[in-house]
């Protein structure tokens, strides 16, 4: 028996992510007073600019501290250098890192430089270094329109770790904006594993707006199936959709 996880829908975005942000100022102090670090899985794209920005007004009212708190991000563009503005390295130093007190070393992104021939001892490290700081206690994810978390495309399996992806074409046109062009979009990325996803042990999937709601529903209530990655969350004991009216105006 599977029980769908739930789907809390905000008036807008920044009421969610005031709300989650709350959560996790909660979930962070008391892993913290139990003296070991928070291990937080952190995602990039639209979706979490709000929730970055709360997360930076908490830290600034000296709400929370990144002090203690151990970073590892879902995915990176392959071919791209960390300085390339698009880099999710450049997006998680302009979003987050530069404004809160996180330490360099704490932080953790797939380098999309790695050589072919090294990519599979990088992706099997990077799984390493989860399973070395004890497992990921909160993931943060948004949805694709293929239903990707991570970028764990149609055809991820369940227990996929991170590894090299294919982009969908779908995912690359919905790049296209912010690189300039379709042609400007890398082809392929590293990502964490649905498996990898999954072993959180508290997950947090936001999604904002109308073109989010059909994938949406997809995911919390279509077939599990590795079509639709997101619909793995179904399994999790732990996972819950924050959904601003309209991407909940589907359910
Ligand atoms: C980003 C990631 C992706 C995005 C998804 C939604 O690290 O792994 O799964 O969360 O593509 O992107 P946005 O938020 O731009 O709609």
């Amino acid at each position: 028996m599977t029980e769908s996880p739930p789907a809390r829908i905000f008036a807008d975005p920044a009421e969610a992510c005031r709300t989650l942000a709350a959560e996790l100022v909660e979930l962070v102090t008391a892993i913290n007073a139990s003296d070991r670090p928070a291990v937080l899985g952190l995602a990039t794209g639209r979706t979490p600019l709000p929730f970055y920005a709360e997360l930076i007004r908490l830290h600034r009212a000296g709400e929370l501290s990144f002090a203690q708190v151990i970073t590892f991000n879902l995915d990176e563009y392959l071919g791209l250098p960390a300085g390339h503005p698009e880099s999710y390295h450049s997006f998680m130093r302009r979003e987050l890192f530069d404004h809160v007190d996180i330490p360099v070393e704490n932080v953790h992104i797939p380098d999309g430089m790695v050589a072919p021939e090294n990519l599979a001892a990088h992706c099997a490290a990077y799984e390493d270094a989860i399973r070395a700081a004890g497992g990921i206690d909160f993931q943060l994810l948004g949805i694709g329109r293929t239903g990707h978390i991570g970028f764990n495309e149609p055809g991820s399996p369940r227990d996929s770790r991170t590894r090299e992806i294919e982009l969908d074409p779908i995912t690359r046109q919905d790049a296209a904006p912010s690189f300039g062009g379709l042609d400007q979009v890398p082809t392929h990325a590293i990502s964490m594993g649905c498996g990898t996803i999954l072993e959180a042990r508290k997950i947090a999937l936001l999604a904002w707006g109308s073109g989010k709601a059909a994938i949406v529903k997809e995911a919390l209530t279509g077939p599990i199936s590795d079509r639709v990655s997101a619909s793995f969350l179904q399994e999790h004991g732990d996972a819950t959709f924050y959904l601003d009216a309209e991407a909940g105006s589907a359910l």
